[in-house]
């Protein structure tokens, strides 16, 4: 079987504080697009679990989420893996702040649970990929969604209007527990409007959409590192988006075009300094 797995971004990322687990209370407005990773799930014949990545330093096994996902599953369902190979095409940046192996996690569910009959509605699978990872539950159900707790409580909202996306990611590495850290130890002076947010998407608005794009990770990063990611930005609102956001974590940086034509010539330009960058549609 093959499944797909699609990219997610941040449309806002709010941190509303540390909890008593350790883990972040959130408030994320969430949207998918086309950019995706390929997986193939098949039998090996009583092998066990084994899973291959197109990129190699990837780890293989349980230890890649992917596999993680396939173990969750059938413990759900009361018994190991007994023969799966599952092989990972990647083309969604890894550590990119776009949920890539949360997607992969999340299209494992999506599959076993169709190869072994439906045995759980999709609320049962998003429960069972909170074992897997904060963004599991997310990359289950797709589309446009408001994230809130861990990132696991999860309200659909309006589809985003169709349009262009390009997403741009630089070659400095970010670390996710390290950022959360650094929020922890700075006073957030500014929000994303999020209640704007979900005005503008049920009122269908994309430039209203765009406007109130935000992520308070993007004030956390490091000077050089949020210098970078303004460069970025400027490109894409010169190069005509109607709106620029860090994803996630970061260090991707994306834009929203109502033009195909210059969202091209905008993947163009930036795809001349950066090798990761990428052009797609919402989904
Ligand atoms: O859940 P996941 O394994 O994807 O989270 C990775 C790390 O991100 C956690 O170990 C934690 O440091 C941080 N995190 C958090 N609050 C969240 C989600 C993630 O602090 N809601």
């Amino acid at each position: 079987m093959e499944v797909q797995a699609l990219a997610k971004l941040n449309l806002t990322l709010d941190v509303l504080g540390k909890r008593p687990d350790g883990y972040h209370d959130l408030r994320m407005v969430m949207q998918s697009i086309t950019l995706s990773d390929t997986l193939e799930l098949a039998d090996n014949a009583g092998e066990g679990l084994r899973v291959e990545s197109s990129l190699h330093f990837l780890p293989a096994g349980e230890k890649n989420l992917a596999g993680k996902a396939a173990v969750c599953f059938y413990q759900a369902l009361g018994r190991d893996v007994r023969s799966l190979d599952i092989r990972l095409t990647k083309r969604i940046p890894v550590c990119a702040g776009m949920a890539g192996g949360s997607s992969d996690a999340a299209a494992v569910l999506r599959g076993l649970n169709e190869l072994e009959g439906n045995p759980f509605t999709p609320t049962e699978l998003a429960r069972i990929g909170e074992r897997v990872g904060s963004d599991v539950p997310y990359c289950v159900i797709g589309g446009t969604a408001l994230a809130e707790g861990r990132g696991e409580i999860l309200t659909p909202l309006p589809a985003l209007p169709p349009c262009w996306v390009v997403a741009c990611k630089p070659d400095f590495p970010v670390s996710t527990p390290e950022l959360f850290g650094r929020i922890d130890s700075c006073r957030i002076r500014c929000r994303p409007d999020t209640e704007g947010m979900l005005a503008a998407l049920e009122s269908g608005n994309l430039g209203a959409v765009a406007r109130r794009m935000y992520n308070v990770f993007e004030d956390a990063l490091p000077d050089r590192q949020r210098t970078s990611m303004a460069e970025i930005k400027n490109v894409l609102i010169q190069c005509g988006a109607l709106g620029a956001n860090m994803s996630g974590s970061g260090p991707t940086a994306f834009g929203l075009f109502d033009e195909e034509e210059a969202a091209r010539q905008a993947a163009q330009l930036l795809g001349q300094s950066y090798r990761e960058t990428f052009l797609a549609r919402t989904v």
